[in-house]
């Protein structure tokens, strides 16, 4: 008897994780993938602590009923307000063998590696940002970088509404730049901290002073996920290996599809379900 092979889900509120899945699939292409954006509720990061758990505890009992065993949330809002207790009080519901990794932790492991005068500037959610997440994991493994975090609500509306390239973006992006460096002007990298800001990137550089690195998650996280696939067996050897990937969107598939595409920089044809 053949055994069950299983796929890789990937979720964030809305387009924000495609960002994530698009290195993931470029590191490790041969795993069949299955992304979910939750557009119909997105933004989550103006969201409660429970309205965050209840969605994320949605969408991620939903991907394990589509035959994934492994669901990278691929946003840090939810891996912020969600995932511990996703962990701890739900996932023996699911049966066997079935995990859930957030993207927080595989960044704040190699903090160190982002800034050199240890001040560190952090843009993301204001649930992120008030979840406090960042400054707890960096804690642990580096206390003496200087955490600077700052929440950008306007940057993820843009981004879901697909206006991170006009003009009318710039005024915000530089908005919340201008407010961080006078927070903190001797921050020396800036971690987007959101899975969504990518797609802002080029205003995010244009108002950023040159000497300010820029760090983007979907390569860490990919490669973290490579070392954990490489260390757990088991679960490596049940999944599919056949490079397909299917989108599904609680809203509109249309939107989903255009906006997706360009995100992807690849046609894509999203699917809609409910949760
Ligand atoms: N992309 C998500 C993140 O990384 C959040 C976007 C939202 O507010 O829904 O935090």
């Amino acid at each position: 008897m053949t055994e069950r092979q299983y796929n890789i889900g990937v979720f964030d509120s809305g387009f924000g994780g495609l960002s994530i899945l698009k290195e993931i699939r470029r590191i490790l292409p041969e795993y069949s993938y299955i992304y979910l954006g939750d557009n119909a509720r997105a933004p989550y990061g103006t969201r409660s602590f429970e309205t965050v758990y209840r969605y994320t505890l949605e969408a991620v009992t939903k991907l394990f009923e589509m035959e994934c065993s492994l669901i990278i949330i691929a946003c840090n809002t939810a891996s912020a307000k969600a995932l511990r207790n996703i962990q701890q009080r739900n996932l023996h519901d699911f049966g066997d063998n079935k995990r859930v990794l957030g993207i927080i932790r595989p960044c704040t492991e190699i903090a160190n590696t982002f800034t050199k005068n240890n001040n560190l500037g952090i843009v993301a959610t204001k649930g992120t940002v008030t979840s406090k997440s960042y400054e707890i994991e960096i804690r642990k493994f580096f206390p003496n970088i200087q955490i600077t975090a700052h929440a950008c609500p306007m940057w993820v509306p843009i981004v879901e509404n697909g206006e991170y390239a006009s003009d009318g973006a710039d005024f915000f992006v530089k908005k919340e730049i201008d407010a961080l460096l006078t927070e903190n002007p001797n921050i020396d990298a800036l971690l987007l901290g959101c899975t969504h800001y990518p797609l802002l990137l080029p205003k995010i550089r244009k108002y950023l002073p040159e000497h300010i690195a820029i760090v983007q998650q979907g390569e860490i996280v990919a490669h973290s996920l490579q070392q954990y696939l490489q260390k757990h067996t088991a679960l490596e050897a049940s999944l599919k290996k056949n490079g397909a990937i299917t989108f599904y969107t609680t809203d509109s598939q249309e939107s989903f599809s255009a906006i997706g595409s360009h995100f992807l920089s690849e046609t894509i044809q999203a699917q809609q379900i409910q949760l």
